[in-house]
């Protein structure tokens, strides 16, 4: 059930003026002893949550990487992809990326999503993809700026009424992934 437990100390990261935070975020694979932690921070973040029970299901799945991001002791960040094949193109799933409040806009964000992105490529993906709520401006802007592009809406993707972005990055043909009414 245990992830190989690899700390990996993101590079010192370029925060905005206005801020005067400047410690570095240390990333570690997700543990079960991590999940009360992370349950806590994904109800902070999101309106529709993963449980529990589904990161112990993510844990004991090969394909599926979650990372916790903190400092000092303190649990600030989380993140994860899922390696897919798909018509026979190696994809990287961009599964989670999320700062806690009280550290958002200061360059957090983007570090933790360059290292997803990172990974999935030294896995040797060839495509990214990943689903983003249509009102999640915030998200939207980071991932177009990391060369994302819009490529379908899908309906009822985190339930009824929901409307929800994939974006993909990569010139893999994308058509028929989950939930892809094409
Ligand atoms: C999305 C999220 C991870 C961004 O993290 P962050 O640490 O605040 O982002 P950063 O400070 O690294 O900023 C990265 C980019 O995000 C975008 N962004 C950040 N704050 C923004 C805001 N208030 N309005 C518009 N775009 C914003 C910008 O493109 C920004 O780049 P820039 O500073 O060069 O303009 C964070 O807002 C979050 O955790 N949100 C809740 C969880 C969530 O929705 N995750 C995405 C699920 S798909």
């Amino acid at each position: 059930m245990k992830q190989n437990v690899t700390a990996v100390d993101l590079p010192p990261l370029v925060l905005k003026p206005d801020s005067e935070r400047g410690q570095a975020l240390t990333l570690r694979p997700l543990t079960e002893q991590d999940l009360v932690d992370n349950d806590r921070l994904e109800n902070e973040l999101y309106p529709h949550t993963w449980s529990i029970d589904d990161y112990l299901v993510a844990l004991s799945d090969p394909a599926e990487h979650c990372y916790i991001a903190y400092s000092e002791g303190q649990v600030v960040g989380m993140g994860g992809y899922e390696i897919i094949k798909h018509k026979g193109v190696k994809h990287g799933c961009i599964i989670a990326v999320g700062i806690t409040k009280s550290w958002q806009g200061m360059g957090y964000g983007r570090a933790l999503f360059r290292f997803l992105i990172a990974c999935c490529e030294a896995e040797g993906c060839q495509a990214l993809h990943l689903e983003v709520d249509d009102d999640n401006i915030k998200a939207q802007h980071l991932y177009e700026s990391e060369g994302f592009v819009f490529n379908v809406l899908l309906k009822d993707w985190y339930g009824p009424g929901s409307r929800t972005l994939r974006m993909t990055r990569g010139s893999a043909d994308f058509s028929g992934l989950h939930g892809d009414p094409n």
